[in-house]
C-alpha cells in the first residue's frame, strides 16, 4: 500500500498577520515540526549584507545563497527559533527591519528562491509540519492538507510589529513602521516569483482584532474538521 504523504498545514501571509506566533502555537498544540521560512530569506540578506555583497546583485546573491549553511535552534522556551547562520548565532540582527528588507530584497531573485526550495522541502518530517511564509501553499507545498492565509489591516500589522520591537528594546516609530510594512507588501506582492496571495484553496483568517490564540484555535479547527 502506498504510505500517505506527511501532513503539511501551510500558513502564508504577509509581516504582521500574526503568523510567526500563530505558527509557533499551532506547532506545539499538534506536536508537528515548524518551517519559519521567512527565517532563511532573512538569513541569506544577512549573510549576503555581512559579505558585503551588493544586493541588487542577482549573481552574486544567488551564490551567495547556495553557499550560505543555515540551521535552525530551538530555544526550547516556546521563543523565536534561533537561526545560525554558517556557523555563527544571528542573534536578534536577524528579526530587525533592515534584515526584514534586505530579505524581502533578494527574495525577490528567482535563483535565490530555487536555492532554498530543497532545504524547505526537507523540512517535511513525520508526524507532521506546519510551513509558515508566503508561498507555503501556492509554490513550497502545493499538496498540503490544511492551507490558510492569514491576514490583518496595515495599521494593525504595524502596531503589533511596533510592540514586538519595542519589548526587544529596539527603538521605530510606529509611522516609519507602516510606511515599511505597506513598502514590503507592496514589493513581495508585485514581483515576478512566487509573489504574496493565497492559494485558490487557502481559508483566508483576518486577524485584525483577534488574539493569536483565538487564530489559532480557528486553524486547529481547519485541521480536525477535515
Ligand atoms: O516573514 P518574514 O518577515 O520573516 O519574511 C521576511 C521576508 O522574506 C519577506 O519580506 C518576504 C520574504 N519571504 C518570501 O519571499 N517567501 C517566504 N516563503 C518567506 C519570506
Amino acid at each position: 500500500m502506498p504510505r500517505s504523504p506527511v501532513p503539511v498545514l501551510t500558513i502564508d501571509g504577509p509581516s504582521g498577520s500574526g503568523k510567526g506566533t500563530v505558527c509557533r502555537l499551532l506547532a506545539r498544540a499538534l506536536g508537528w515540526h515548524l518551517l519559519d521560512s521567512g527565517a532563511l530569506y532573512r538569513a541569506i540578506g544577512y549573510a549576503a549584507s555581512m559579505a558585503g555583497i551588493d544586493l541588487s546583485d542577482a549573481g552574486a546573491v544567488t551564490r551567495c545563497a547556495e553557499a550560505t549553511r543555515i540551521r535552525f535552534r530551538d530555544p526550547g522556551d516556546g521563543g523565536e527559533t534561533q537561526v545560525i547562520v554558517n556557523g555563527h548565532d544571528a542573534g536578534d540582527e536577524i528579526r530587525t527591519e533592515t534584515c526584514g528588507a534586505a530579505a524581502s530584497a533578494i527574495a525577490a531573485i528567482p535563483g535565490v528562491r530555487t536555492a532554498l526550495l530543497d532545504l524547505q522541502r526537507g523540512f517535511r518530517r513525520a508526524p507532521g509540519l506546519v510551513a509558515d511564509g508566503r508561498d507555503m501553499g501556492t509554490v513550497i507545498f502545493p499538496d498540503a492538507a490544511t492551507k490558510v492565509f492569514l491576514t490583518a489591516s496595515a495599521a494593525e500589522r504595524a502596531r503589533r510589529r511596533h510592540k514586538q520591537l519595542k519589548a526587544k528594546g529596539l527603538d521605530v516609530t510606529l509611522a516609519a513602521l507602516l510606511h515599511e510594512i505597506e513598502a514590503r507588501d507592496a514589493r513581495d506582492a508585485s514581483r515576478a516569483v512566487a509573489p504574496l496571495r493565497a492559494a485558490p484553496d487557502a481559508v483566508v483568517i483576518d486577524t485584525t482584532g483577534m488574539s493569536a490564540q483565538a487564530a489559532a484555535d480557528k486553524v486547529l479547527a481547519l485541521v480536525h474538521g477535515r
